[in-house]
């Protein structure tokens, strides 16, 4: 079967293929797909270029991708909780997705909401986890007021749609060229960061969602209430997470040197900061097609490419424009 995969840390342009792979075996508890769709995200673009190399090690060539949509073509015995037939979208953990098959296990696995496609369906899972996932860690409740980053992005056009949801007022940050967009999305305070300030406006929030970091997960802690919360996609890796991940005392002091100004900051203002590593969960999941199907989430797709220019799909990704999401047709 056919597979798009990254041969070596590096320039996407030179490390990605099309290539002829076994179709995966199915084992104990797994389902087999047949790829529908699958969606790009800026962490497969981080894996090629080797900024995961430190938490997960490939086996070269590797099978890129996360999301997957698609219909149940075999299972295991144990399985009965699907069928044959069933349409289907995850986010999987190990095995890429973009490529003719996929085996997943069946803990990770739902139904595909019904009133949307393969496209829409793959362009889901990987962004709608990291948005509820993130706004859960932060307590978001009713009444809150949420500063989103980067709005037009796949995670935070998610993210700002659960969160109105939530009953949550909600600011966010985005282009002039996406201003209308956003705020159809349901945000309150669209900030356009190219004749705005973001600091200037935004101010005593609840909630940060930091899908930008650096300087923004720093100032985050500028514009949050005393006592509030700053949630990262891409930032320094807190104290707790540290300490989950067993590491050895040596990375641990890296880690404390390189978070030193957030320690200074969740100080001087009694906040709560972490950073999220998003994780496949099918209880959110089942949520995210309950919330499609009930029209309080609704997808958006930038471009949709075919399997053949899936090299353009992440080119495009890498760029850091991506209105909603990019989507690859493995199979139309
Ligand atoms: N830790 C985790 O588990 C986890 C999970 C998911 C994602 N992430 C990371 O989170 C980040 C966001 O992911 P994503 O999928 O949402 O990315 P994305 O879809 O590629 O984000 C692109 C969007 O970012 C916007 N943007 C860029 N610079 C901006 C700025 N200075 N201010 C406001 N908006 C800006 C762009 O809007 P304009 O064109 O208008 O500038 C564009 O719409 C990525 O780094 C990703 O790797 C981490």
């Amino acid at each position: 079967m056919k597979a798009i995969q990254f041969t070596g840390y590096g320039d996407i342009s030179e490390k990605v293929i099309i290539s002829e792979i076994q179709k995966p075996i199915l084992n104990k508890d797994e389902v087999l797909i047949e790829t529908r769709s699958v969606s790009v995200n800026p962490l497969d673009i981080k894996v090629i270029e080797g900024k995961l190399k430190a938490v997960r090690k490939f086996k070269l060539p590797a099978t890129l991708g996360y999301d997957v949509s698609g219909i149940v073509v075999d299972k295991d015995k144990n399985v009965t909780d699907f069928n044959i037939g069933d349409e289907v979208f995850s986010k999987v953990n190990k095995q890429g997705t973009f490529t003719e098959f996929v085996v997943v296990h069946k803990d990770i696995i739902s139904l595909k909401p019904k009133n949307v496609n393969f496209e829409e369906a793959a362009s889901l899972p990987l962004v709608g986890l990291t948005a509820i996932q993130a706004l859960k860690r932060g307590k978001l409740k009713e009444g809150d007021k949420v500063l989103v980053h980067a709005g037009s992005g796949g995670v935070g056009s998610f993210a700002i749609q659960y969160a109105k949801y939530k009953g949550a007022y909600v600011y966010t940050t985005t282009s002039t060229e996406n201003v209308e967009w956003v705020k159809k999305l349901g945000a309150d305070v669209v900030i356009d960061y190219k004749s705005q300030n973001y600091l200037d406006i935004v101010s005593n929030v609840d909630l940060v969602l930091d899908t930008l970091g650096n300087k923004f997960t720093e100032d985050a802690f500028k514009v949050i209430k005393t006592g509030g919360k700053v949630i990262s996609l891409v930032g320094p890796i807190d104290k707790e997470t540290a300490s989950r991940m067993k590491l050895n005392f040596f990375v641990k002091l890296i880690l404390a040197w390189r978070r030193r100004k957030i320690t200074k900051h969740i100080r001087l203002k009694s906040a709560y900061y972490s950073l999220i590593f998003m994780r496949a969960n099918a209880k959110q999941l089942n949520e995210i097609a309950e919330l499609v199907e009930s029209g309080i989430v609704k997808t958006n797709l930038d471009k949709v490419f075919t399997f053949n220019d899936a090299l353009q799909a992440l080119l495009y990704v890498k760029k850091g424009r991506t209105k909603g999401k990019v989507v690859i047709n493995v199979k139309a």
